[in-house]
């Protein structure tokens, strides 16, 4: 693989981020990070959608102008990923004037090719959604199933596009293209819900939301949200409508992963691939739809009022570095399927696997290097054993659920070596081996242990990247290393280090709780 891309979803900016728009960017720069290791030209684009009724709302509540809600909280989703190291490359805001323009020749385009047209209509619009929805997508109450509340009664002249013109290529391509929709159990709900689309609005009279992107060509109507956010993919990488497109498009489009979470999988996995195939632009390679995160098992909401954000989790812990909730948003679900957040389970978690397992074992076994060896290697103590393989097996198994996204389950693999490591120097126990005066074993076990180590910190990285450095450094490699260039036996013969340098990998977390109950 020679280069390699991942987008987020974009976010609404009518609220903070909190930990569900966290969990998603995080997956996606573990997912980022990993590739990094993997391949040399990289992109990781993510962003704020900012257009839109429930935006244009928000401010006028407020009484002030959407531009300034936008900047206000466009913001915090930048310093809310600043904070847990979401190493992006670009952030695209929808306001942004490069996207504006780029969006308006879009739609242009799509109008002179016929696959847009004007059309009276009367529909119910969610502003949640921002989206029209048929009566058959209600519950029972008559409500938006994702949102729970009553949508408005529509009357407008808008612009429609085609969907149903490339419905038949759609499902051919799902068909034909088993990794295109992940997790796989998602593709058949897309499929069916391929068989009753219809043709959608993708633009709104300017009379009842003036907060958008104008048709160039009819000033009175505005770009709806969705073809607008969508578009944000190709427009962040200077796609040209008309023309020769931008080196970064030319470089790294079609992207490898779109990666967003399940309530929005019908929007990218059928319009926006509509709008690429009116645009004849290529297709993203796999759509990965992830779950939900809740709070103690119940949904994220401004009327119950336990939203949370990462920096109510980080300071609540009084954490100066995010990889513990990074590793535990990581793990909190498995792939494509819902996760929970809870104070209780965030903090066994971690201290478990961070600072039980895999802290502890680094720091005890250099421990022992300083005392039994002051700190060196000897050339006799340099050995391949069980632990060599096992952990040569872990960065393929590691490899195999990254081309699946498969997160939670790729951590795993590399904690349950760890584990086995645990198990290996118990069972071999280099202190009694010591005491025995057989030192060339003892000194082979704890190579075992380093080398073993050498690989978790760099397979571990993506997730906790301030961590692994710390263990890095106390190893003498390099953390940026690619994992094509992890081997057996890294470590080399002589001083790998002093007492004084032996520093915790990470410290327990024993603080007050997040939520406060
Ligand atoms: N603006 C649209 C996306 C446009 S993409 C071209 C949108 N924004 S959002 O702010 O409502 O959601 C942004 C992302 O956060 C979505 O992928 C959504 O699924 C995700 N999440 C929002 N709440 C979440 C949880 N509680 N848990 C996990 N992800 C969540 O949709």
């Amino acid at each position: 693989m020679n280069k390699f891309m991942v987008t987020t979803a974009i976010d609404y900016v009518n609220g903070a981020p909190h930990i569900g728009h966290a969990f998603e960017k995080i997956l996606t720069d573990v997912l980022f990070r990993h590739f990094k290791q993997r391949c040399d030209k990289t992109f990781f684009l993510t962003g704020t959608d900012e257009h839109g009724i429930k935006i244009q709302k928000t401010a006028a509540t407020m009484g002030i102008e959407p531009k300034q809600l936008c900047d206000e909280n466009s913001q915090k989703f930048k310093d809310a990923w600043a904070l847990l190291d979401i190493n992006y490359d670009k952030f695209i805001r929808t306001t942004d004037e490069q996207h504006k323009k780029i969006v308006q020749e879009i739609f242009e385009k799509l109008l002179k090719k016929g696959d847009i047209y004007k059309h009276k209509y009367e529909g119910l619009y969610c502003s949640g959604c921002e989206s029209f929805l048929s009566p058959k997508d209600l519950d029972e109450n008559g409500c938006c199933p994702i949102h729970g509340k009553k949508p408005e009664l529509v009357s407008e002249e808008n612009y429609f596009f085609k969907l149903t013109k490339y419905k038949d290529a759609i499902i051919k391509y799902i068909k034909e293209n088993p990794d295109f929709i992940m997790p796989s159990f998602r593709a058949n709900e897309v499929l069916n819900q391929l068989e009753n689309i219809e043709d959608i609005s993708v633009s709104r009279a300017k009379s009842n939301v003036n907060w958008g992107i104008e048709v160039k060509s009819d000033p009175e109507q505005v770009i709806y949200v969705w073809i607008d956010a969508l578009s944000n993919y190709i427009t962040a990488l200077n796609y040209n409508p008309n023309g020769e497109s931008g080196e970064n498009f030319k470089t790294f489009w079609p992207a490898n992963f779109q990666i967003i979470g399940k309530d929005i999988l019908k929007f990218h996995s059928i319009y926006w691939i509509a709008i690429l195939m009116a645009l004849e632009v290529e297709l993203p390679k796999t759509i990965y739809a992830h779950g939900w995160i809740t709070i103690d098992k119940n949904k994220m909401s401004k009327s119950t009022g336990n939203v949370i954000s990462p920096k109510t989790v980080m300071d609540a812990f009084e954490l100066s570095e995010p990889d513990a909730f990074r590793y535990f948003m990581c793990v909190s679900a498995p792939s494509g399927k819902d996760g929970n957040y809870s104070d209780e389970d965030f903090k066994e978690r971690v201290n478990a696997d961070l600072a039980n397992n895999m802290g502890n074992l680094l720091n005890r076994s250099l421990n022992m290097l300083c005392k039994y060896f002051d700190g060196n290697i000897l050339e006799e103590h340099i050995c391949e054993n069980i632990l060599t393989a096992s952990s040569m097996n872990a960065i393929a198994k590691v490899k195999a659920h990254f081309d699946k996204v498969e997160i939670s389950e790729a951590a795993s693999e590399i904690i349950n070596i760890v584990d086995e490591a645990n198990k290996f120097i118990n069972d071999n126990a280099p202190w009694t081996l010591a005491k025995e005066g057989k030192m060339r074993e003892c000194g082979e076990v704890l190579y075992s242990i380093f080398d073993l180590m050498c690989k978790v910190a760099i397979l571990i990285y993506p997730y906790c990247p301030n961590i692994a450095a710390n263990m890095a450094q106390q190893l003498k490699i390099d953390i940026n290393m690619k994992l094509d260039e992890l081997k057996p036996k890294m470590i080399k013969a002589g001083k790998l280090i002093e007492k004084s340098e032996i520093q915790p990998v990470f410290l327990r977390l024993d603080s007050e709780f997040a939520v406060k109950k």
